[in-house]
């Protein structure tokens, strides 16, 4: 076992974990979107940066694992500014949609928006534009511009249900998320995203991943809430 503190709490955790999963054992959460427990790392999104003693960089939660006597701040003014930072990095393209989204109010990126942001944009430039409904399949509808890239959903489609089938393309701010070519979201788990439709889907009951070994994902934390900063629509109710 390796003794860690985290915000001044000490615990005793296994030495395989990443800083992000021993803290949540304990109780403590750090803020993250690309991280999910049921699937690799990808740390692309940075929200998890958190002060390790002895590190002159701030470090990633989400990959950097635990080792004995490690002091970790997550909420220290270093970490604290770099959070605030990296909102501002995610919305600075992202569209003020609140008030006409099916996912306000249910939404991390808006709740982080709230808890960790400054609160308005210093952005006085034109906003990167991105196709607003590109049918990934008969049923899901996605808005590319309300995608943060945090790529939960292409290691979804890798990992979880065996069947690659989206992708980035394009390059820096102008990345968007698609299907490969000739390809369709149409594994069987994709109806999962009625998370994500609007309330026509017809959709309702959800395959729990859990029950499909994929190993315990934790309350509110379900493999199915993949996309926490946008929103599909229901194509097919719509037709
Ligand atoms: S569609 Fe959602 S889950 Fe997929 S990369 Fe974009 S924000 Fe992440
Ligand atoms: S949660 Fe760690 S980089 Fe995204």
């Amino acid at each position: 076992m390796a003794k860690i503190t985290v915000d001044g709490q000490s615990f005793e955790v296994d030495p395989k974990l990443t800083i992000i999963q021993a803290a949540r054992d304990n109780g403590i959460e750090i803020p993250h979107f690309c991280w999910h427990p049921a699937l690799s790392v990808a740390g692309n999104c940075r929200m998890c940066l958190v002060e390790v003693e002895k590190t002159p960089k701030l470090a990633i939660a989400c990959s950097t694992q635990v080792s004995d006597g490690m002091v970790v701040q997550t909420a220290s003014s270093r970490v604290l500014e770099a959070r605030r930072a990296v909102m501002e990095f995610l919305l600075i393209n992202h569209p003020l949609d609140c008030p006409i989204c099916d996912e306000a109010g249910e939404c991390k990126l808006q709740d982080y928006a709230y808890a960790h942001s400054i609160g308005s944009s210093r952005f006085e430039e034109d906003k990167v534009h991105k196709p607003k409904r590109v049918a990934l399949s008969s049923l899901i509808m996605l808005d590319t511009e309300r995608c943060i890239m945090c790529s939960r959903c292409v290691r979804f489609c890798d990992e979880i249900a065996k069947k690659p089938q989206l992708t980035f393309t394009q390059r820096g701010d102008h990345v968007e998320l698609t299907t490969f070519p000739g390809e369709e979201l149409d594994n069987p788990y994709s109806h999962e995203c009625d998370r994500h439709l609007s309330g026509r889907s017809p959709h309702k009951p959800r395959v729990s991943v859990q029950g499909k070994g994929v190993g315990d994902v934790g309350d509110g934390d379900c493999v199915s809430r993949l996309c926490e900063g946008m929103q599909h629509e229901h194509v097919g109710a719509e037709q």
